[in-house]
């Protein structure tokens, strides 16, 4: 610890150093205000112990000098018997506290003793605070696995242009996160990000949210409306759920990627709007397109940039970083701070097939936290259908449809899903399919699923 006395006078300065240094402190010294605005900006101390009056530069000038180098070092004020006033006006410039001369030596660590910990206490609140705001925005792409940094790589390379991207994934795999990654990325960042959920509004509803209306244009109509295409000018519309999209807004939706133009329903006037368009969907869009519920044109117009997110049991290697992000996250909105997790109860969650992704992971993390007694999560703070890998609960699922099945298929088809729920971990594999590692090999050999990757 590094401690900083000024003091003009020389007895003082002698007897403060001399037991400072014995009790572990480096002590640096200062003669007149000057010398200690020097020392202090070439050693940086943990404390300073500043004398009111000192010739060149007063304690109070000192004082503001160094408040503003670096305002959370404390300094304790000395200040001579009846000089009260301007002790206080130190206090108000931020000095911590002050003592009287004369002063017992006991009197100056006490109050060394306590700045000091005030001092940590608000480094620590700053990184808490620091900490929170990283997490709070929410915008961050947690994981590791090559499939996520390929999904994130991408997003950096395409965020900068104007590209139409379309977001392939399950439902909660990010595909909303992507979008935003997308959009504060860009140089469009600064102007309107507008969302719209294409799923959740009937037909005509759809399309006077997207593209505005007139006053009078349909029954209610009662008055002009903007559309959400109008007001994202300049910025990025994030149209979720485009799967849904009936086949009337599909055209007006394929003649604003054309033209770069839209009408508000019952008007003629044509408005240019300049907005990225960034799609996503958990449906197969391509299989829509085969079966005649999604048009052709604006499938292609729309895949110009695909970004695929992998289900989460496809990145299993994800799930540590995750949990510990998820963890974090809770226990901080919480207010319980560290919490963790137990090694079997992370096995659990890293076995567990995860249908419902990482809003599936994200939402039996808050639980836990929320149920736990203690600062360590437990398998008893995890949902049933996690912890219970109980094979024969889940076998007496199994039915056999009525046109049959091939067994080899349904074989290999398992042996596959075990090794997509270990990771490719072969012992763990054999044992989730109740079979011998060797047995396990012989037939990844004979439905040629050797060489995964
Ligand atoms: N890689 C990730 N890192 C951190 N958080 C993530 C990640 N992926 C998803 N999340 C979080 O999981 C939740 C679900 O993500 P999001 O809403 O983006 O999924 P989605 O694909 O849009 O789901 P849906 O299809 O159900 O709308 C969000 O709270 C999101 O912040
Ligand atoms: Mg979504």
């Amino acid at each position: 610890m590094k401690i900083l006395v000024a003091d003009d006078e020389k007895n003082m300065l002698w007897a403060l150093t001399n037991v400072l240094s014995k009790q572990g402190f480096k002590t640096f010294t200062a003669r007149d205000g000057e010398e200690a605005i020097h020392q202090f900006k070439k050693h940086l101390p943990d404390v300073v112990l500043l004398d009111l009056k000192m010739p060149k530069k007063n304690g109070i000038e000192v004082l503001k000098k160094i408040k503003k180098i670096n305002d959370s070092i404390p300094v304790i004020m000395i200040t001579a018997h009846g000089n009260i006033e301007t002790a206080i006006e130190a206090m108000k410039l931020g000095a911590f506290d002050y003592v009287q001369k004369p002063f017992e030596m006991e009197e100056i660590n006490v109050l060394i003793k306590k700045a000091l910990k005030i001092r940590d206490l608000t480094m620590e609140v700053e990184l808490l605070r620091d900490e929170l705001s990283r997490i709070s925005r929410g915008n961050q792409i947690i994981g590791e696995s090559p499939q996520i940094k390929e999904v994130m790589d991408l997003v950096n390379r395409v965020a900068k242009s104007n590209a139409t991207v379309l977001i392939l994934g399950e439902s909660g795999t990010g595909k909303e996160l992507v979008a935003n990654a997308i959009h504060y990325n860009s140089d469009r960042k600064n102007k309107p990000f507008v969302k719209v959920n294409c799923g959740a509004l009937p037909e005509n509803l759809l399309e006077s949210e997207l593209f505005g209306h007139e006053k009078g244009a349909f029954t209610g109509a009662i008055s002009r409306k903007i559309g959400r295409f109008e007001r994202a000018h300049g910025g990025s519309i994030f149209l979720d759920e485009i799967g849904e999209m009936s086949f009337s807004t599909q055209v007006k939706l394929l003649r604003v990627l054309q033209e770069k133009q839209i009408e508000r329903v019952g008007s003629t006037e044509v408005i240019d709007v300049d907005v990225r368009i960034i799609a996503a969907t958990n449906k197969d869009l391509k299989r829509l397109v085969e079966e005649g519920r999604f048009r052709e044109d604006l499938y292609y117009r729309l895949n110009v940039i695909p970004i695929k997110i992998p289900p989460l049991r496809e990145r299993k290697q994800d799930i540590p970083l995750l949990v510990k992000y998820f963890l974090q996250k809770y226990s901080l909105e919480t207010g319980r701070r560290g919490m963790t997790i137990s090694d079997s109860a992370l096995d659990k969650l890293k076995t567990y097939s995860w249908p419902g992704n990482i809003r599936e992971l994200q939402n039996v993390i808050e639980r836990a936290v929320i149920l736990s007694p203690g600062r360590e999560i437990t398998e008893d703070q995890l949902p049933p259908e996690i912890v219970k890998r109980d094979r024969q609960v889940e076998l007496d699922e199994f039915k056999l449809p009525k046109n049959g099945v091939n067994l080899n298929d349904l074989e290999k088809s398992l042996i596959k899903q075990a090794l997509d729920m270990t990771n490719d971990n072969q012992t763990e594999a054999a044992r989730l399919l109740g079979i011998t590692r060797h047995t396990l090999i012989y037939r990844m050999e004979k439905y040629g699923l050797k060489d995964r990757n």
